[in-house]
Parts: C-alpha cells; structure tokens; sequence
C-alpha cells in the first residue's frame, strides 16, 4: 500500500473515459433579467454565473436523454462498446418519473436489455457517492465495468419568476459520466473517501412535491386565502444562507477529511474536482489550502449548478483539455440536498 491507499489493494481501477452532455439553450443573466426581478450584476457578484444551459422548454426533454448522451461519449473515449459494461450507476435527484430509474431507462437507450441499472440519490453530492461506490464493486470482484453517470435536469423545478428568484439563478442541466474499469495496474482506484449525510437539514434544500411537504406553510399562505401558494410545488426551495454557511465549513473539511485518510498535504492532489455551487465556495477552499488555480478548475460561470453532472463535467472538461496524465491524484468533491458532503480520491 502506498500513499495510504485505504481501498482493497488487490484490484485496479481506471478511469478508462469521460463524457459529457449539455443543452444547446445558454440561459443568460439578460435573459433572466427579463424573466424576474434580477440583475446581472448581483448574480455574478454573489454566485459567479454568467450563464447557464437549460432544456428547450417546448418539448419533452428527459434527464435520461442526456444521461444517455453523455454516456455515448464517455463509451466513444474509452474505446467500448455498451455490451462490455457490467453495470449502469446513475446519480440523479431530477428522474423522468418516479419510477422506472433513469439508469434503466440510459440502459435501454443504449441497446442493453439485460444489464444492472441503479440510480443513486444523494442530490450534488451524487457522483462523487456513486464513484466511490463503484469502485468498491469493482475491487471487490463483483463487476469488472461500471458507467457511472452524473445527470440532473434542475431547471424543470425551478420558478422563473421573481418569486422564486433566490434559488432559479443558480441552475442548470447537464450531464457527465465515467467508465471504471479494472485494470492490473494496482497503482490505479481510490486512495480515500468519505461520505456524509445530515438528514436534519432535509429541509435547507428541498423539492416539495405536494403542498403539504412545505416547510412552515403557514408563512406561505396564498394570497386568495386559497391555502399554500401553488407555485412552491414541485419547484425547489432552498435557505441560500444556511447551505452557504453549511457549504463553507464542510467543503474544506471534507477535502481535509479524505487527505488525511489517504496521508497526503494538499499540495499533492494534482486536480481538485469541484461540485460548481457558487463560485465563492470555491475560492474560499482554493485559498484555504493554497491551491494554484490551475489545480482547482471553475466551470460555474459557463454551467451554473448542474447537480450531479456537476463534477463529471469539469472532469471531462479536463480530460479533453488533455490536462489529465496518468499517475496523477484526482479529488473529487461535493456537498447538496440531504444534506449530504463527500469526497473521493484518485489515483488516475
Ligand atoms: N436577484 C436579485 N435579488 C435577489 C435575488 C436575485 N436573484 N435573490 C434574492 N435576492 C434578494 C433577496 O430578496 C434579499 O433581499 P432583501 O434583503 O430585501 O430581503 C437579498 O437579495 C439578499 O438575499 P439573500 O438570499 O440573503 O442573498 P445571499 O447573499 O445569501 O445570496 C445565494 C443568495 C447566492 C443563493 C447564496 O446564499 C448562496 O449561494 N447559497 C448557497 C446555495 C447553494 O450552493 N445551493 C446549491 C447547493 S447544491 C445542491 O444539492 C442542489
């Protein structure tokens, strides 16, 4: 074991490719200015967003779509075919439907008929939970390949008006993904992670479907007297300060956390893989560990928040960048709804 490596030593396990999906749609602040109270000027100052991607809202346009597309490129850069997969993880907290998963549906999409398909729901934090775990089933013999997919469609849930201004700014959709492959070379997988989860916080960011799901209904009467305002359902309702506040502490403890499982200083993660939240968040933990910023890449101005597809999509944005060599430690990070933090390691 070497750079204390806490995964079973007895099995690699490679990043063999990286895809990445997007709507053609890029949702400016302009734009948003015409939609509700905003200004472009208050939405970079505090989140850093410029612009982000959202589904053509005129057409049907499910999560699995873009799953899937995102899929076919991490297939195409990693030289497979779908048959040679053993398994289809997908991280989403926006399915189609309730049911079937989304991963069923990518699978189907994919010609498979036959292959295992999971979805994982740990909100922003739902990649970096789903490559960890992954990993696992690939050292521990169980598969020898797995996709895991990172797809959200947010914007459906979101108001776009001045109402629900506070949260709308700050989404987008998007999709990234990964094939893990088993490999004999051991040096390669996962040196640490860390999951984390804090249920108490369910309602600091939470998608009411149903209005007697809403926090403090009281304070969100109507204004006809008709009972809950009907534009809190199935949209996203988010304390801003209190994630922030969460986000901050736990950010850099969880990067804190997962070096210190695997016994590394900072200074030896080559790339730090961020879930895009606010690029705030972002700077802080930059700063916080003395990181150049070439080692800690921000998206969010272009992206948004995509949820899940976050971190697989700055990941893929590097890998085309041909930034990526191998040998070098990738840290994956990312906190969200649950609320929920993490982190996973690599060794690429
Ligand atoms: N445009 C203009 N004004 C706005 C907007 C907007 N889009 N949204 C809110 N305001 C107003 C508010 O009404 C308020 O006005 P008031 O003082 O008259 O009441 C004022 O601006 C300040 O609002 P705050 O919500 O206090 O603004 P804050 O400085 O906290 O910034 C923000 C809000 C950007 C949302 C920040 O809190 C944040 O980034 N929080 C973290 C959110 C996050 O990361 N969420 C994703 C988690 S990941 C996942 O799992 C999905």
């Amino acid at each position: 074991m070497s750079d204390g490596r806490t995964a079973p030593p007895h099995t690699g396990v490679e990043i063999a490719g990286s895809g990445s999906a997007l709507p053609e749609h890029r949702l400016t602040n302009a734009e948003l200015e015409s939609l509700m109270d905003t200004s472009d000027e208050w939405i970079l100052q505090r989140t850093g967003i410029r612009e982000r991607r959202r589904h053509d809202t005129s057409t049907p346009y499910p999560t699995s779509d873009l799953g899937t597309a995102a899929l076919e490129n991490a297939l195409d850069d990693a030289g497979m075919h779908a048959e040679g997969l053993g398994l289809v993880l997908c991280a989403t907290m926006t399915p189609d439907s309730p049911t079937p998963a989304v991963s069923c549906r990518i699978a189907a999409n994919l010609g498979l008929r036959t292959t295992g398909a999971i979805d994982l729901n740990a909100a922003c934090s739902g990649f970096v939970f789903a490559v960890s775990t992954a990993h696992a089933m690939i050292a521990s013999g169980l598969y020898d390949s797995i996709a895991v997919v990172g797809v959200d469609t947010v914007t459906r849930h979101c108001d776009y008006s001045t109402f629900g201004r506070g949260a709308a700014i700050l989404f987008g959709d998007g999709a990234g993904a990964v094939i893990l492959k088993k490999t004999n070379d051991t040096a390669k997988g996962m040196l640490a992670q860390a999951m984390h989860a804090n249920g108490n916080g369910a309602k600091s960011l939470y998608i009411p479907c149903g209005l007697d799901q809403v926090e403090d209904p009281e304070s969100h009467q109507a204004e006809d007297g008709s009972g809950v305002d009907p534009r809190l359902n199935d949209k996203i309702q988010m304390n801003g300060k209190g994630v922030f506040k969460f986000a901050v502490s736990k950010f850099p403890e969880v990067i804190q956390e997962t070096l210190d499982l695997a016994g590394l200083t900072a200074d030896r993660v080559d790339h730090y893989v961020c879930h895009q939240a606010n690029a705030r968040i972002l700077e802080a933990a930059r700063e916080r560990f003395g990181l150049p910023e070439s080692k800690l890449r921000v998206n969010i101005d272009r992206l948004g928040n995509t949820v899940a597809g976050s971190c697989p999509i700055v990941y893929d944005e590097l890998k085309r960048e041909s930034l990526l060599e191998p040998g070098q430690k990738v840290m994956f990070i990312a906190f969200g709804a649950g609320l929920t933090w993490g982190a996973s390691l690599w060794q690429i």
